[in-house]
């Protein structure tokens, strides 16, 4: 098999003016780079994608590196960046960090021996010094980093006050919050949006907070705990629509109906939202928006274009579902 020193011997050039004319960058005359497009053909030369990497110090690959793609909310986002990345001839490798920064650097460390051109990250455990040694350009999604690291995400506060404010128009007398993990930044700040909405109301208290960790199975169990324990709850606001499904589980086993005798509001707007019963209410974010956006920022800072804005964060909406209540249909009207 042919390699790029015989094509450099046969157009007689040397080997970095080969890698000029594949990698179609730096200057090379054009009688020069017929030789070269000659020689590849007749010696029939196929770049070893690896040692052009090598070469050129690029490999038009880039890296996604979320907590868990089981969950439903990072393939939808996934496959907004892998769209346009593809369509740019980038191919997208993933890796699955389980919220673990050891494992964040170890690919943080893997990737860069790979040559990856950029990086786009879901993280809440990287701080900048992290980031600051690697050269390879990265870009925060869904939470942010630093004020120094582009990021695309959503306002969680502003989404999660908004939730409550929601099942209160409905009606909701006593309203509580299944949180996602302590310290994930976006879990964080939806738990700050109710703590915002409810810390005056009479009928607050603490232990209307339960952490469900964005998992479907902790969440019914400890969803069930609290609705044994607080049977006049009328309203939950869960941090995610996969602990959404958990209080939906929860409701069933203990025979509560959704939404006559509790409404349930959860918040990502993922696909399963449709396929529930019923079908989910959330304060969906503009998901594929997000991943697209994450990736047009990633390509302008690999392309060594001037970038206008460091981060973008965009709005939740209401996406109603059969899950809360409509507003003045009594119970028995249903
Ligand atoms: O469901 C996964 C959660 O983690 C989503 O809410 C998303 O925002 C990510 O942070």
């Amino acid at each position: 098999m042919s390699t790029i020193k015989d094509v450099a011997a046969a157009a007689n050039v040397s080997v970095a003016t080969v890698s000029r004319v594949l990698n179609n960058n730096g200057y090379v005359n054009e009688d020069t780079r017929k030789r070269v497009v000659q020689a590849i053909s007749k010696l029939n030369y196929i770049p070893n994608e690896v040692a052009r990497s090598l070469f050129s110090k690029q490999s038009k690959t880039i890296a996604l590196i979320v907590p868990d793609i089981k969950n439903p909310f990072f393939p939808e986002v996934a496959r907004a960046i892998e769209d346009l990345m593809s369509s740019q001839e980038y191919t997208l490798i993933l890796c699955n960090s389980d919220e673990k920064i050891e494992k964040e650097i170890m690919y943080l460390n893997a990737m860069k021996q790979k040559y990856v051109d950029g990086i786009i990250i879901v993280t809440s455990t990287l701080t900048p010094k992290h980031i600051e040694k690697s050269d390879i350009p990265i870009v925060a999604l869904d939470r942010t980093i630093s004020m120094d690291i582009p990021s695309v995400s959503v306002d969680n506060f502003e989404g999660g006050r908004q939730a409550v404010q929601y099942l209160k128009s409905i009606g909701c007398k006593k309203i509580a919050h299944i949180r996602g993990p302590h310290t994930i930044i976006n879990a964080d700040e939806r738990f700050k949006g109710y703590i915002d909405e409810v810390k005056n109301e009479s009928w607050f208290s603490d232990d209307l907070v339960v952490n469900g960790n964005h998992q479907v199975l902790e969440t019914t169990k400890v969803t069930k705990e609290l609705l044994m324990k607080h049977s006049d709850i009328d309203g939950i606001f869960a941090g995610n629509d996969y602990m959404a499904v958990g209080v939906l589980k929860a409701a069933e086993q203990l025979g509560i109906r959704i939404p006559e005798d509790l409404s349930v509001i959860g918040f990502d707007g993922i696909q399963l939202c449709q396929l529930t019963s019923p079908e989910l209410t959330t304060m969906a974010q503009p998901i594929y928006e997000l991943g697209y956006r994450a990736a047009e920022l990633l390509l302008e800072m690999i392309e060594g274009k001037p970038i206008s804005k460091l981060h973008y964060q965009f709005q939740v909406k209401l996406m109603n579902g059969q899950s809360t209540k409509v507003l003045g249909v009594t119970n028995d009207e249903k």
